[in-house]
């Protein structure tokens, strides 16, 4: 059967940079599923800190080769089924973590690495759980190990990670403190949260005072890097756990600086990742410090990436959880919106709408050697 005709279109990046290296493209053709593989048509996908590492060629774990299409996750329905797929039928619900390629109406996967999604759920609250909620569940859960009744504090609390994280531990009982900037209050306390602002005088003394009155934090969630490892790690319980997620603090303190602070702060972070590193394995310390990485952690454990993403889609259907989305992009607003991640602007999430009609068009262009008649025609769904 035929359908109407679409196009392919998605936030590539030719050289690495700021925003503005953001290109939106569109091609003629759309990629085609090959045996064991399915295409997807994608409704929402991230805009997150960890686009913009990649973005500026920052991001630690990944060899980066130009050009590339940025999204880290994905949610959206299948549209056409390679060779030998069975589990899936067109128009089936799913969601992955893939680390490049998200922000593109399509694209194509590997039909077993992928997660079903409920039919119902509104696809830019189920775009958050795939990347954040996800490194906040397993942080928190699996790396720290929390429980109901336990204390933990969670710095880069206002975040994508860390109101994901504040979410998490209003649905599981557990009692947390948010650190984040002053103006940050009310996201963190709306949670049912207590609050101590990173940005004002005696916040070192505020945290070592909760720390005392809890008898020590069961698990620290640190999303920010903004204190010494050796204070956070005072503040733990005997057997409690720091778990290292993110660098936003170290980063933004290297951005819009001059080229030798720039490359300071890239040096101390990667001093810092080593350290955290090589703790982890101190067997002597009843104390634990980790570094959490979700994609490695995917990598290793598929089937708890996959358990944990059903488990939260179902918190997320019971309403349970409910994710901070402040706002919702466009293709054609995507440099925009790196801007405000870039400049601390975002509260909890933003989401890239691949749904949305934009105002304009994108820069245009067929894949060489790709003849035209072979482009645009998808299979209808159901
Ligand atoms: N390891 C993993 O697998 C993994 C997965 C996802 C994300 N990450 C990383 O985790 C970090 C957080 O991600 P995100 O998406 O939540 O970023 P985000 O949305 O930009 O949030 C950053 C948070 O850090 C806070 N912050 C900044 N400076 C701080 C300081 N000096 N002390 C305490 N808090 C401070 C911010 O507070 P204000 O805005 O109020 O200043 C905000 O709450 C990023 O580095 C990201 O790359 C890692």
């Amino acid at each position: 059967m035929r359908a109407a005709a679409v196009s392919f279109q998605r936030l590539e990046v030719q050289s690495f940079g700021g925003p503005d290296v953001i290109q939106w493209v569109q091609d003629e053709t759309l990629p085609e599923p090959g045996a064991g593989e399915v295409r997807i048509r994608v409704e929402a996908s991230s805009l997150v800190f960890t686009d913009m590492l990649i973005r500026r060629n920052l991001y630690p774990v990944l060899k980066l080769t130009l050009p590339l299409t940025l999204g880290y996750d994905f949610v959206g329905r299948i549209d056409r089924i390679g060779a030998g797929v069975t589990r899936w039928r067109v128009g089936d619900r799913v969601a992955d973590l893939i680390q490049l390629g998200g922000n593109a109406t399509h694209l194509v996967r590997p039909a077993a690495s992928l997660v079903a999604v409920p039919q119902g759920l509104e696809a830019t609250q189920v775009e958050p759980l795939i990347l954040s909620y996800m490194t906040a569940y397993q942080a928190l859960f699996r790396e720290g190990g929390a429980k109901a009744g336990d204390a933990v504090l969670i710095c880069g609390a206002s975040g994508a990670v860390g109101l994901a994280a504040l979410d998490l531990c209003r649905a599981f009982g557990v009692r947390a403190v948010g650190v984040a900037s002053a103006k940050r209050e009310q996201a963190v306390t709306r949670m049912g949260a207590a609050f101590v602002a990173y940005d004002q005088i005696g916040s070192s003394l505020r945290l070592d005072r909760w720390s005392r009155e809890l008898g020590g934090f069961a698990v620290v969630l640190d999303a920010a890097r903004g204190e010494a490892l050796s204070s956070l790690m005072a503040r733990l319980a005997p057997a409690g756990r720091l778990v290292v997620a993110g660098f936003t603090a170290a980063l933004r303190a290297g951005q819009g600086a001059g080229k030798w602070r720039g490359l300071m702060a890239k040096l101390g972070l990667g001093f810092d990742f080593v350290r955290i590193k090589s703790m982890s394995s101190m067997p002597f310390l009843s104390q634990r410090v980790v570094f959490y990485d979700v994609s490695g952690q995917r990598a290793e454990h598929p089937a708890h990436f996959q358990d944990d993403l059903t488990m939260l889609l179902s918190l997320l259907e019971a309403g349970r959880i409910a994710p901070h989305v402040q706002r919702v992009f466009g293709l054609d607003e995507a440099v925009e919106a790196h801007r405000l991640i870039e400049t601390g602007q975002v509260e909890g999430r933003i989401v890239l709408d691949l749904t949305r009609p934009a105002a304009h068009h994108p820069e245009r262009r067929r894949r060489p050697g790709v003849p035209e008649h072979a482009a645009l025609e998808t299979q209808a769904a159901g």
